[in-house]
């Protein structure tokens, strides 16, 4: 029976995808991201996130980057510059809310 195997494989993927979704931060920790974005982000890419020594990070520059690539940049940091990897500090479902937050220009 094959197709109850691809069936299974397609429930398996989308419930893998689902968990790094912004659904597993709680209004709480939202609101604590959100002030880790208007200050630790913010003390490098401007209190507006308009730019400072980091680059603009406000929702028009990244009109159509998809959120996974921004918060992958974030988990890693940019190697050989001043963005640091936030790894140490952030879960993977965190980084991917704040990058839907920077894709959205508010809480997603
Ligand atoms: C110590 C300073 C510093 C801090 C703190 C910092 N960044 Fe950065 N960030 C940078 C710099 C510098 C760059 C540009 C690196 C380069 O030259 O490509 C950058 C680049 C980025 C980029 C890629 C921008 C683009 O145009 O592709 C993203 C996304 C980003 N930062 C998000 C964040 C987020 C989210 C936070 C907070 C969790 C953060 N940064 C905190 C310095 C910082």
């Amino acid at each position: 029976m094959p197709s109850a195997i691809v069936i299974l494989a397609a429930i398996l993927l989308v419930s893998t995808t689902r968990t790094v979704h912004a659904d597993a931060v709680t209004p709480k920790r939202a609101v604590e991201l959100e002030r880790l974005i208007r200050h630790d982000c913010g003390s490098c890419h401007g209190m507006s996130l308009k730019g400072g020594l980091g680059p603009d990070l406000s929702s028009r520059k990244f009109n159509g980057t998809p959120p996974p690539a921004i918060a992958a940049v974030i988990l890693d940091g940019i190697p050989g510059t001043a963005m640091p990897p936030w790894r140490p500090l952030l879960s993977e479902a965190e980084a991917h809310w704040i990058a839907a937050y920077l894709a959205k220009g508010s809480a997603p």
